[in-house]
């Protein structure tokens, strides 16, 4: 259909089921194990519930903020995903037009098919860009990697702390496939594929290689520190006991994430441990910048959030099949979407900009438990 005839997020996906390979589809889309944490990660979104106010000013009403001091048209960015060109030749260059486009920043994947050289040269002058590392066993391998996407003017690290191994992500595992040479872009033998399938012998297993086993917050952020002066978020806090040591560590922000369910089933939902952590320890909002990633497909869901006290929602698969189906057209238009999506759900609730928007507006109500 014309780009036009879109009108959701769901649009997009349903119509990447259409239009990708059947590798592109099942690696996209594939979460571990049950695929339960993955379910969960969106459901949660459902369970919370608005308190409107009204009779407030709202005919100017701006979503745009700062994500660690970086003008965002919208408290939203794309979270770092893997293998754009699986889904679209010009791969994450599509989603970094896209976003130049929607005025979002664009977190770029370790394992992005474009070299970061080349999804930077993507860019338009002043466009920020983020990093999202897989930090290397070796730790001069890392150095080099932080070294390159600093000259390349990235302007953060997201370290990814959630994917030691590999996730077990079955539709994936099947779907035969060899993945080669990473430095030249992927290529891919549609046929065959090993006899015996390994349960990390998907798309991820091949991707995860040499990645540090052994960090530790005493070790690996005070490390980091010193050979970067880039702002680091840690992505894949999954708790409050955690998001509490990386608040003492000194980290500029956590990306609280069970990378779209792909990786521990049964983890819980990003929107649930923002909610855990709000109750407990409102105190961290202000010690460092909070997002969550994982089962966002509305307006609506990116609210809540804020209203919870995240600083920004990512979204990962979502600019995957946007991009896949439209290129950069597509990726600006799943940001229209979002962004007429949430400035109607901050009118209606009454909130005429981001600061408006406060843990009083959401409730979280669980009809089905009652
Ligand atoms: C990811 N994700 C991811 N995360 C990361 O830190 N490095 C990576 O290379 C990838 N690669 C990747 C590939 C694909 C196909 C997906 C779907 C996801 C996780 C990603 O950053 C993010 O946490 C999730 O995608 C968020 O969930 P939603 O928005 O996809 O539900």
């Amino acid at each position: 259909p014309p780009l036009g005839r879109i009108l959701s997020l769901a649009d997009f996906e349903s119509l990447a089921q259409l239009v990708l390979s059947h590798k592109a589809w099942a690696y996209y889309s594939s979460s571990a194990d049950t695929t339960s944490a993955n379910v969960e990660n969106a459901r949660a979104f459902s369970r919370f519930f608005f308190n409107p106010r009204v009779m407030r000013p709202v005919r100017d009403c701006s979503p745009a903020t700062k994500i660690l001091g970086f003008d965002s048209s919208l408290p939203l960015f794309v979270s770092g995903a893997a293998l754009a060109k699986l889904g679209h030749p010009l791969g994450e260059a599509n989603i970094t037009r896209g976003a130049h486009k929607g005025g979002i920043i664009q977190m770029v994947s370790s394992n992005a098919s474009l070299s970061f050289a080349e999804v930077a040269a993507a860019a338009e002058p002043g466009q920020t860009l983020f990093f999202q590392l897989y930090k290397h066993t070796d730790d001069s391998l890392a150095v080099k990697r932080v070294r390159e996407i600093e000259s390349l003017g990235y302007k953060a690290i997201f370290l990814t702390v959630d994917a030691l191994t590999a996730g077990k992500r079955e539709c994936d595992v099947r779907a035969p496939w060899v993945l080669e040479d990473m430095e030249n872009g992927p290529a891919y033998h549609v046929e065959g594929g090993p006899a015996d399938i390994a349960d990390d012998g998907g798309t991820a297993g091949a991707l995860v290689g040499a990645d540090d086993q052994n960090m530790t917050w005493e070790k690996t952020i005070p490390w980091l520190r010193s050979i970067t002066k880039l702002p680091l978020v840690i992505k894949g806090v999954q708790c409050l006991e955690d998001a509490v040591l990386a608040a003492e560590a000194g980290c500029d922000g956590i990306l609280i994430s069970n990378h779209g369910g792909r990786q521990l089933d049964y983890s819980m939902p990003p929107l649930e441990t923002l909610y855990r952590i709000r109750k407990r320890r409102p105190d961290l909002f202000d010690k460092m910048e909070i997002y969550i990633d994982g089962g966002a497909r509305r307006g609506t869901d990116v609210v809540k959030a804020i209203c919870l006290g995240a600083k920004a929602v990512g979204m990962g698969r979502p600019f995957l099949y946007a991009q896949s189906c439209y290129g950069a057209d597509g990726v600006a238009k799943a940001i229209s979407i979002l962004d007429s999506e949430i400035v109607k759900a901050m009118k209606f609730l009454g909130a005429a900009k981001i600061e408006d928007l406060v843990p009083e507006m959401v409730e979280r109500v669980d009809w089905q438990a009652k």
